[in-house]
């Protein structure tokens, strides 16, 4: 399993060897518009069990299966009209869905963890579409980081914590949209997890609010698991007055003497695309000045302030 973990770039060469790497059952990172994917074949049970193996990812936490169209997409998944009336207008794009997983979808059962749903997207990053027709199937990708660490937003944060550990990466340069994917339930309808669309928005368009499924304890909800995102420094919150011996990361102009700022002009956007290289940033900088803590501004709850925000809970959240 040890290998030299190659750096491939994004050109027809690249896709090829990725494409043929993937074929064979290695695992490949690449590039998505959100945060680097560890890919592997989602229809081959040693690729599947690998990536839990690279991640350290426990056995029960489903993974996301991406591909290149809707008609790809019909054939693992079942979709109402609702769904594909979502698909249209949000696919490719930072939104996964979870339906009922077809019976011959020809998945591996670990992809789903056992669950008779399946969680699907397709990604809008130029490279992962080309990676995605040039391997011609589904590939199943959770973020490229191990378990419960910091997400990878570029080629080289996937380097840091998969070296050696996964046959390659495709750098495919900074991810624009920095936290994950929105995940929506349709039946019955539920943000799993926020993300890169804004849950306000598929709120108007499937005109109703969205309950916020997940419970910690139930096993088809594994994404609500506390603790997520863990820098090695500790993490505080909503913090306007730091100590004198925290980091202080801040949001907007008004934090003119914090150390890193997610957004200096308090943009949304910016701060989400920021996010987790900027808490890498803060940790390292937390261990070069031997402190304890990062010590986090507000930043508000809505938009993608509600994906930085759940991001950053889990970062707080209590380690076991
Ligand atoms: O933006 C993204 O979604 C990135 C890129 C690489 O596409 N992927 C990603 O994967 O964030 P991962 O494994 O880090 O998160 C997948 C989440 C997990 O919380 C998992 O529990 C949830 O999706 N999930 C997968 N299948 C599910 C299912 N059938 N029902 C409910 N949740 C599911
Ligand atoms: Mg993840």
């Amino acid at each position: 399993m040890p290998h030299e973990t190659a750096i491939l770039a994004p050109d027809p060469a690249g896709y090829a060897r990725a494409a043929e790497l993937l074929r064979q059952g290695e695992l490949v990172a690449i590039p998505t518009e959100t945060v680097y994917g560890l890919a592997g074949d989602a229809r081959n049970d040693r690729a599947v069990a690998e990536i839990f193996a690279a991640k350290g990812r426990p056995h029960f936490n489903p993974l996301i299966v991406h591909l290149p169209s809707l008609e790809a997409a019909e054939k693992i998944a079942v979709f109402s009209e609702a769904a594909r009336q979502i698909a249209r207008k949000y696919w490719p794009g930072p939104l996964t869905l979870v339906l009922p997983l077809r019976p011959d979808a020809g998945l591996s059962d670990l992809v789903t963890a056992g669950n008779d749903t399946v969680a699907i997207r397709l990604p809008a990053h130029p490279v992962a579409r080309a990676l995605l027709t040039a391997f011609g199937g589904p590939l199943a990708a959770p973020s490229a980081n191990p378990s419960g660490k910091i997400s990878p937003t570029t080629a080289q944060h996937v380097l840091d914590g998969l070296a050696g550990k996964i046959a390659a990466v495709v750098d495919g340069g900074p991810c624009a949209v920095g936290v994950e994917s929105t995940i929506l339930a349709l039946d019955p309808p539920a943000l799993l997890r926020p993300g890169g669309i804004a849950a306000e928005e598929l709120e108007a368009e499937l005109g109703l609010q969205l309950p916020t499924g997940g419970d910690a304890a139930k096993p088809n909800a594994p994404g609500q698991l506390l603790s997520h995102y863990a820098p090695g420094a500790a993490v505080r919150l909503d913090v306007t007055d730091p100590r004198p011996d925290e980091i202080w990361i801040g949001f907007g102009p008004g934090c003119g003497q914090a150390a890193l700022n997610l957004s200096p002009r308090g943009d949304l956007t910016e701060a989400a695309a920021s996010l987790f290289a900027t808490l890498r940033k803060g940790d390292a900088l937390a261990r070069e000045r031997g402190v304890a803590t990062l010590a986090f501004a507000p930043v508000p709850e809505s938009g993608l302030g509600r994906a930085i925000n759940d991001r950053l809970r889990r970062a707080a959240a209590p380690r076991d």
